[in-house]
């Protein structure tokens, strides 16, 4: 494990493969004091292929050991993605405290079937259970992935939920192995994808009320994204120990994030009252052909999920880790300001490695719109703002730097699977990548919104007041954005407690 690092963009801060492809978060879990971060891993090349679970460690959410893949493709096909549990009651009769993996075999001959592996060594290494797989598709659907395993204390047994074409299947069972099928939702609900994928189902409280919990469904589709390509939707209902009931109307979808880079989100499983999802920061329109080489792929900032209510409607809010304080290295605080026109702070960090952070409070008051540019010395830059006449935040990539990933992606090592993947998806990356994300204000409280952005090398992510709009994005500036431009627009702004953390590990 012993790669130096050769790519420019490699992000300071988040998590990365040290060399390879990666994309799904899996089998999230924690035990013992570790965070452990399985993922959609290709050890022999930095595209999509030959799928095993790659493994990294984290005591903080933020530091990541990297280890040795965990669970290696084998004859029932590819190792997909899926979920970890740590089996406290010996439910499967592997010990007490055995680390458990569901994961999804893949392959032309067998289809795509429910498998599981145990760990008794903290997740280092696998035994797959030799009676695999566990459960399979009782109509021989095609697309019958992603397994998620939780304990539902109610019924004291095990449940699964398992992304199954255009529904995601409810199953149950006592010792791990033999499960039994309870019920299916989604047909009809929210965006309708070509299939649902990675569901997830996590119990919160509404507005920290724990008298008034109410359960969740994460859903990624691909397609369906607002921007095009993949994203993440969720469903707030109620869950009877048989059938998901959704609060709302079939056709209403919640976005848990309304940027262009966030897919394949799933939870940590064992973390107590803590709610802890992890985002892979690309989308599949053009994950292949990101100008990466030496590895492709990074997750997004994990994130703590928190329920709040809006004009009568139940929202999940995504906030980075309060961990994420930790890698503040230097603060510089700036003195409130007005906008009006235009207003320039000239280097955002000195001789920055394009790694920092961004606070502050922003209130609209006149102006009808309000924001700033993240710019570079080339003119490359990221437009951020609030447009009140449309009740919009914006962040906006088409002149961000390289937007033109097709002909960047030429010098990938895999030039010709470029060009049948371009085909076969009929994807413009240029078209693609170049443009602008928007999410609805009003999920916000208005008047004054907190802003926290996070840039890292080949990312912005802004969290708005606690989460409550979470926009994640890549841009490939050929170097760092150092100057913010803030401008107004028919009125005057004002920008308060701001600061600039300079961030590093
Ligand atoms: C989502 C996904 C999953 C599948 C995995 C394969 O990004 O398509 O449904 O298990 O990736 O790598």
């Amino acid at each position: 494990f012993n790669t130096a690092n050769t790519d420019y963009y490699r992000p300071i801060y988040h998590h990365t493969p040290l060399y390879g492809w990666m994309n799904d978060a899996n089998g999230l879990v924690y035990k013992d004091g570790e965070y452990h971060l399985y993922f959609q891993y290709n050890p022999y090349g930095s595209k999509w292929g030959n799928m095993h679970w790659g493994h990294s460690v984290s005591k903080d959410l933020i530091h990541w050991e990297h280890l040795k893949p965990a669970i290696a493709r084998d004859t029932l096909g590819h190792i997909f993605s899926g979920s970890s549990i740590v089996d406290h009651n010996n439910s499967a009769g592997y010990g007490k405290d055995a680390m458990i993996a569901f994961y999804t075999s893949a392959s032309d001959e067998h289809g795509q079937i429910q498998c599981m592996a145990y760990s008794n060594d903290n997740g280092r290494t696998y035994t797959k259970y030799e009676k695999n797989p566990i459960l399979t598709p009782f109509d021989g659907l095609k697309d019958f992935r992603d397994p998620k395993v939780f304990w539902y204390e109610p019924a004291q047994k095990w449940y699964m939920i398992v992304s199954a074409d255009k529904e995601m299947r409810f199953y149950s069972s006592s010792n791990l192995k033999d499960w039994e099928y309870l019920s299916g939702f989604g047909k009809g609900y929210g965006v309708q994808p070509n299939q649902f994928e990675c569901p997830d189902f996590i119990q919160l409280p509404v507005d920290g009320d724990k008298n008034n919990m109410k359960w969740v469904m994460i859903v990624n589709i691909n397609p369906g994204c607002m921007f095009g390509g993949s994203a993440t939707e969720y469903f707030v209902g109620d869950f009877d120990g048989k059938e998901f009931k959704c609060d709302t109307k079939p056709e209403v979808t919640k976005w848990l994030d309304f940027g262009k880079d966030h897919y394949a989100t799933v939870c940590f499983s064992n973390t107590g009252d803590r709610i802890i999802a992890v985002p892979w920061m690309s989308n599949w329109q053009y994950a292949n052909a990101t100008p990466i080489r030496q590895y492709r792929g990074a997750n997004a900032l994990p994130r703590e999920l928190s329920l709040y209510t809006k004009d009568g409607q139940i929202y999940m809010a995504a906030n980075a880790v309060k961990e994420t304080e930790a890698l503040r290295k230097d603060t510089r605080n700036i003195d409130d300001f007005a906008v009006k026109g235009e207003y320039k702070i000239d280097e955002i960090v000195p001789q920055t490695d394009g790694a920092y952070e961004l606070e502050m409070d922003v209130t609209p008051d006149k102006a009808q719109v309000v924001g700033f540019d993240l710019l570079n010395a080339k003119g490359e830059k990221v437009k951020v703002y609030l447009d009140m006449k449309e009740g919009k935040l914006v962040a906006d990539r088409t002149e961000s730097g390289i937007v033109d990933l097709a002909r960047h992606g030429e010098m990938n090592v895999h030039e010709k699977e470029t060009d049948d993947h371009r085909k076969t998806m009929s994807v413009n990356y240029k078209n693609d990548f170049a443009l602008g994300t928007w999410a609805p204000l009003s999920l916000c409280e208005g008047k004054t919104y907190h802003l926290n952005v996070f840039v890292d090398k080949c990312s912005v992510e802004i969290f708005v007041d606690g989460g409550r709009i979470a926009m994640t994005n890549l841009v490939f500036p050929t170097q760092p954005y150092n100057t913010l431009r803030f401008y107004a627009e028919n009125g005057e702004a004002q920008i308060s407690n701001m600061k600039i953390y300079k961030l590093g590990l």
